[in-house]
């Protein structure tokens, strides 16, 4: 357990040692000593088993908090420690009437402009040759403002946060209002399916003008919803990645807007992570180590979760998603679009042994799955029935289709979540809302005692409560984002 508190004079070998290791230029124990204790400073370390494992100060000079000085042990980084007491400091100096933190930093210390930037800095310039040891450069950070920041913490962690979260990754412009992580007071959805469906598919110019037409409306209606103003708010969270570029930065570009006019805080959420959060919210007591089978139109991946918010990629498609394997397969039958819902209605009438369709690396010895070979093979068998003459029987094409997708997707899932000893299993994305995936999961990993956790239906497919789900753990642990940020189409979740 790591604990914050004040800088004493007896700390200053723990921090010297830490100070010699990290920077080409460290401080001197001198300085050191000048510094605690002064009225307009504030030093804090970080101390674990009687150990200083970081340490940090900030020098308050009217409204403005400069941070001097922060490091962590090598052995410990990427813990969260320097996130805390970036935070840590930022209460200190907000105490000492600071509104915002400014710091320099070296320009190849990326880690560490990585960290001040997903806690709110932006750049402000660069002073050259800064460091005069090394001739490098310093980058000039500027936080926003801390007061709006340390509420929204405070809120999550007493669990009355209010969130207004938008998502706009793909084809759904959504809004919602969620209140202490996992009470959604309002979930609106604005879908564009119907202008897409002529086209058999997500055009990306149509989803992000759309988007730019429905956004403020969505987001008046998730409030007035919720009954709930802008005052009323703590923070704001958007979708960073992935997802379409172009529909991406229409929802962040919006949200930045909103979080400068009315002073909030802003979190950035991960789309994937997003829908992993969307069992949490009927099931608040949800907890890692978990698996979750994440299958949407644009992904499929099996994920383990150690702790919410840090996760292993597992498996993963190494050609079509699960749910961009419905949607071809659909339109090839006729179906229109998205495929998804049409086959599954199908498929319960249908037959799902009626054609041996393959099982693409049912045996692959690892958790990667394919899908492009059986939409292949769905072609093949369609273009036979008709070269035949035969009449297509859909129900049974789309009922054995089903199960060659489930069977895979079943086994791996199982395999990943008896390897990893984990006792729940999270399915999520769009292809959750399939029924018989659903069921044949239930019961696989029923057999092996753990527990699947679905999100209901209509928070499978794209929403926003899940992100502001998701967003209230990154307040928890201080992620926030700066104005400059941008949207990650590519983003990754186990960056
Ligand atoms: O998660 P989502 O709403 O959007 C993405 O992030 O991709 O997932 C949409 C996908 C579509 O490919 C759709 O066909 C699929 O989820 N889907 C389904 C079902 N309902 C939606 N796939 C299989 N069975 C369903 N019942
Ligand atoms: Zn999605």
């Amino acid at each position: 357990m790591t604990v914050f508190r004040d800088m004493r004079e007896t700390d200053l070998g723990h921090v010297l040692e830490v100070e010699r290791v990290s920077f080409a230029a460290p401080w001197s124990e001198s300085l050191f000593r000048d510094e605690i204790g002064r009225p307009d400073r504030r030093w804090v370390v970080a101390e674990d088993a009687g150990d200083v494992v970081g340490y940090g100060g900030v020098m308050v000079v009217g409204d403005e908090a400069h941070l001097m000085n922060l490091a962590v042990d090598a052995d410990r980084r990427r813990g969260g420690i320097a996130r805390a007491l970036v935070w840590r400091l930022a209460g200190e100096a907000a105490a000492l009437g600071a509104a915002r933190m400014t710091l320099e930093v070296a320009e190849s210390n990326f880690a560490a402009i990585e960290l001040y930037r997903t806690c709110g800095f932006d750049g402000a310039g660069r002073r050259v040759g800064y460091y005069p040891e090394t001739g490098e450069d310093a980058v000039v950070l500027w936080s926003r403002p801390i007061a709006p920041a340390l509420r929204a913490m405070n809120a999550a962690r007493s669990g009355e946060d209010l969130i207004l979260a938008i998502e706009t990754s793909c084809d759904e412009t959504a809004a919602s209002v969620l209140r202490g992580g996992s009470e959604a007071l309002s979930a609106v959805i604005a879908s564009q399916v119907d202008f897409h469906a002529r086209f058999g598919g997500v055009v990306p110019e149509i989803a992000s003008r759309k988007h730019t037409e429905a956004l403020v409306a969505v987001v008046d209606e998730a409030l007035a919803e919720a009954g709930v103003g802008l005052d009323d708010l703590h923070a704001l969270a958007v979708t960073q990645g992935p997802g379409l570029v172009g529909a991406l930065v229409v929802g962040l570009a919006y949200a930045k807007g909103l979080a400068l006019a009315r002073g909030l805080p802003l979190v950035g959420v991960n789309h994937l992570e997003g829908h992993i959060y969307a069992a949490r919210l009927l099931e608040p007591t949800l907890q890692p180590p978990l698996i979750a089978l994440l299958v949407s139109g644009g992904h499929t991946l099996i994920v383990h979760a150690s702790e919410w918010g840090r996760y292993e990629l597992l498996g993963r498609t190494l050609d079509d998603a699960a749910g961009e394997a419905f949607d071809k397969v659909a339109k090839l039958l006729g179906l229109g679009y998205p495929g998804g819902p049409a086959i599954s209605r199908l498929a319960a009438d249908g037959d799902p042994q009626a054609i041996p369709f393959p099982r693409a690396m049912l045996r692959s010895g690892n958790l990667d799955v394919s899908l492009s070979g059986l939409k292949t093979a769905v072609i093949q068998y369609v273009d036979a029935e008709r070269g035949a003459g035969r009449e297509l029987r859909l129900p049974d094409i789309a009922a054995s289709f089903q199960a060659a997708v489930i069977e895979v997707q079943v086994a791996k899932t199982l395999r990943a979540a008896t390897d990893h000893k984990v006792r729940s299993v999270v399915l999520a994305g769009g292809v959750a809302a399939n029924p018989a995936l659903r069921e044949g999961l239930r019961v696989a990993l029923a057999g092996h005692g753990i527990s699947l956790s679905v999100p209901p239906m209509g928070l499978c497919t794209d929403n926003a409560s899940m992100i502001a789900a998701a967003a209230h753990d990154r307040l928890l642990t201080g992620h926030v984002l700066g104005l400059e940020a941008d949207s990650v189409p590519n983003m990754r979740l186990d960056g």
